[in-house]
């Protein structure tokens, strides 16, 4: 294991941090605040504003008495013990600023107590160089897998507070995540786009939306699109419904349709499988994802032809929009409000329109998905949009 942070400090480093310390006598260094930031999962619009948020109001909170440390790829450097001092300049300029400057990574949680062929405890290896780095406070960027690794850490003794990120929207207790506005722009922009080409040719057209196991992105993309069928995993389809619906469009006289399809879309004889069934079924699928499938189902049994368009990762990339550059920065800022009052073992999240700390125990394996009876599917459906149900 290779501790670079501390690789990179010269063999009188012990020495020279007492000495720094004791100089400091006077000045206030000696309450020196330690804190640890890192991003982990996939990434989001909204990373690099949320970072500059939490470090930007930390030195406004406690001034020069505060050191930043970065740590890489999210909970990988953690485990290596891979990361380096930041300093104030590090937070400017990346507001707009797409990705994350500190790097990310998956480490599923479910693997976290389990040790490999490696030999490794990855959860001794964080609390040691959490030690190691005698911070006071870690905080962690991420989704609902990171928000139960952050929670186990809490469990464990760490000082923890965390921020929800991602553009699926389905962290547990917050109304709001950042990156998901930005994801519904770029997706929706791509439902814009297809539109075009769909009425000129008079084709129907399948648009694949992220959102992992829930279906806040294409919902909220398919409606800001103007699409005609919205497919959820929360609203198992059935095949014949959409094809009634293309019907019936074709009699009405309209050529085109627009199909926004969640990546996690399931059809009703899916949605009764046990887990191990429905994951069986899905290897022998022929097909690479579920549009593609339905392309093939609904023009067998419609006569259409359908294309296919898989958008994917593009939904993650590039600039936060304005509604997210706003969030994380009240995000980070209430971050760093926690970790001056020491509440930590909180995630900061997005209530009424206030931010309020939620305990990490109570987001921690929870799954916030879309309720079928929301107001944007009750007004979807008031003007015609169908959910394949
Ligand atoms: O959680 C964000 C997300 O983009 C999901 O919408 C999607 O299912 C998944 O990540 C893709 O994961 P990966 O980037 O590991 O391919």
């Amino acid at each position: 294991m290779i501790d670079k942070g501390r690789a990179r400090t010269s063999s009188y480093a012990p020495a020279l941090f007492y000495l720094t310390r004791i100089l400091s006598y006077g000045k206030g260094y000696i309450g020196m605040k330690r804190i640890g930031i890192l991003t982990s999962g996939g990434d989001c619009q909204g990373l690099n504003a949320a970072i500059r948020g939490v470090c930007k109001a930390l030195y406004g909170e406690f001034k020069d008495g505060v050191e930043i440390y970065g740590i890489h790829d999210g909970y990988r450097g953690l485990m290596d013990g891979d990361y380096h001092r930041m300093a104030p300049q590090d937070f400017s300029g990346i507001l707009t600023l797409g990705g994350t400057i500190l790097g990310t990574s998956r480490q599923p949680f479910k693997m976290m107590r389990v040790i490999g062929d490696d030999n490794r405890d990855k959860v001794k290896e964080m609390k040691d160089t959490y030690r190691r780095m005698k911070l006071d406070c870690l905080v962690v960027l991420g989704g609902n897998g990171t928000h139960k690794t952050a929670n186990l850490l809490s469990e464990e003794g760490l000082n923890v507070v965390s921020l929800p990120k991602t553009i699926d929207n389905d962290v547990w207790g917050t109304e709001m995540t950042f990156g998901f506005h930005s994801a519904v722009e770029v997706a929706t922009n791509v439902v814009d786009c297809i539109h075009t080409t769909a009425t000129s040719h008079g084709r129907v057209f399948i648009v694949e939306i992220m959102g992992h196991k829930v279906g806040w992105l294409p919902l909220y993309a398919g409606v800001a699109g103007g699409a005609d069928v919205i497919l959820l995993p929360e609203i198992p389809y059935h095949i014949d419904s959409i094809a009634a619906t293309l019907e019936a469009r074709n009699k009405a006289g309209k050529s085109f349709s627009i199909l926004a399809v969640a990546e996690g879309a399931l059809s009703v004889e899916e949605s009764k499988l046990s887990k191990k069934e429905f994951k069986a079924a899905r290897a022998r699928m022929q097909q690479p994802s579920i549009s593609y499938r339905l392309a093939k189902e609904i023009s067998e049994k419609t006569g259409q032809e359908i294309r296919v368009t898989v958008p994917g990762h593009f939904q993650r990339g590039g600039s936060p929009c304005a509604y997210d550059r706003v969030l994380s920065t009240r995000f980070g800022t209430a971050a760093a409000k926690l970790i001056k009052e020491q509440k930590y073992g909180h995630m900061v999240a997005l209530q009424n329109g206030a931010i309020v700390p939620v305990p990490l125990g109570e987001v921690a394996g929870k799954l916030k998905t879309v309720p079928v009876d929301c107001e944007e599917i009750l007004s979807a459906r008031e003007i015609g949009i169908t959910f394949g149900d």
